[in-house]
């Protein structure tokens, strides 16, 4: 068969990402697939089922990953990757991560059916804890496969209820024994939602990002002093909810303050013991920090990090900063990039180049071996959102995209 004319099978991906979505379905339409659950370890075994009836090989590291390897022609070439994640958000979507494991599930299945070999082999991969949401920090286990992270540190992470991430991991039955070690790759494709507004808005069916913004967390822990609320005088109170009430404006107000191009989040907060007739004496929280400009990123931190030492000293509240993760922007490899604009082009699918907002494993790939994505669009910009969506039309067209593109270089020698 002439490969050009090869075109993904639409209804069966969608039919795999409609059996995925019913592990963790949540009331709402979406999805709750925290990484390590017995969610997570469900889809794993029906992921692991799927490329075992490929006659894959399936290779589990010591963090969890998953990778199904198809043999090529010549299997001393290095291999091309894709994969992205099977763990969500709470309360996330149907679409975001899991598109990017089923997706490359859905190009091997097609070259399996039409007995098309590559030069060289391909593997799909299901990293480890891309959220971040239950351990942080998010990418856990492709920045450590690709040796920008510990690994040990990366199993002492903790839950909010104490929980190791390895003891998860063996709970699960998914600490594998292999080595989470990067292996020599000749590309990395990630096929992902946008998961923002601009494909929709500038109605084109295929994203080709540039690349992905800095990412920058940080936790912080306040102390104040409990006391009950009725009988303690306003004057001389240590609320420590009410500073971290001044430190978020701080945050939010931050991109403003830096003249833009950068955006700023506070989206976790735990505020003890949390009873309403209690002054509160604990609460921690975290900041999420993304720019392009990595410096722009830094010094934003260190300006709204010397506005938290202000605040706590004001109301008399311990701060203690914890710098968890810092992730810098990834400019993907253009030639890369390029091959994903004229694929799309000729698929006969408008492109748009634009750049990543979310964070991606591609980040971390991107460190080792020339990276792109593929983005099909949100449909009204939502993810992270039980109602993210997007047409089972621009899922096939974006792994058509895929196809094509992995064709391409996995049949370079
Ligand atoms: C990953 O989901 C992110 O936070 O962008
Ligand atoms: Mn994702
Ligand atoms: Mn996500």
């Amino acid at each position: 068969m002439n490969t050009k004319d090869l075109r993904v099978n639409g209804k069966r991906l969608q039919q795999t990402l409609e059996d995925m979505a019913k592990i963790g379905a949540t009331p709402a339409g979406g999805v709750q697939r925290l990484t390590l659950s017995d969610e997570d370890k469900k889809a794993r075994d029906l992921f692991v089922k799927w490329i075992k009836e490929l006659d894959m090989e399936v290779i589990i590291d010591e963090m969890g990953n998953i990778f199904g390897k198809r043999a090529g022609k010549n299997n001393d070439l290095p291999p091309v990757m894709s994969g992205s994640h099977i763990d969500s958000q709470p309360k996330g979507g149907r679409f975001d991560g899991i598109l990017g494991v089923m997706g490359p599930l859905e190009i091997v299945r097609t070259l399996h059916e039409n007995k098309i070999e590559t030069e060289r082999p391909i593997i799909i991969a299901d990293w480890t804890n891309e959220e971040g949401s239950r351990f942080a920090p998010a990418m856990l286990s492709s920045g450590v496969w690709a040796g920008a992270l510990e690994r040990d540190w990366a199993y002492d992470r903790t839950d909010i209820n104490g929980l190791r991430f390895e003891d998860e991991l063996i709970r699960i039955g998914y600490k594998g024994t292999v080595p989470a070690k990067n292996w020599p790759m000749h590309a990395y494709y990630e096929y992902h939602i946008e998961q923002g507004p601009m494909l929709e808005k500038d109605k084109k069916t295929i994203g080709a990002p540039k690349g992905i913004l800095c990412l920058h967390w940080y936790d912080i822990y306040l102390d104040g002093e409990a006391n009950q609320v009725g009988p303690t005088p306003m004057e001389g109170r240590h609320d420590a909810l009410c500073a971290c009430a001044e430190m978020i404006l701080k945050v939010n107000e931050l991109p403003d303050r830096m003249g833009g191009n950068m955006v700023a989040t506070v989206g976790e907060i735990q505020n003890y013991p949390n009873s309403r007739n209690i002054i509160p004496d604990k609460v921690h929280f975290t900041v999420d920090i993304r720019s392009w400009d990595d410096e722009l990123g830094i010094k934003s931190w260190e300006l709204v990090r010397k506005d938290f030492e202000e605040i706590a000293a004001k109301r008399g509240c311990p701060i203690r900063i914890e710098e968890t993760w810092r992730v810098e922007h990834a400019p993907f490899d253009e030639k890369l990039v390029q091959g994903i604009l004229d694929v799309s082009k000729e698929l006969g699918y408008s492109s748009l180049h634009m750049v990543s907002g979310a964070g991606h494993d591609a980040s971390y790939m991107n460190q080792l071996a020339p990276a792109a994505m593929i983005f099909v669009p949100s449909i009204g910009g939502r993810s992270h959102v039980e109602v993210e969506n997007t047409t089972w039309e621009d899922c096939e067209s974006g792994a058509n995209v895929l196809l094509h593109a992995m064709l391409k270089s996995a049949n370079e020698v």
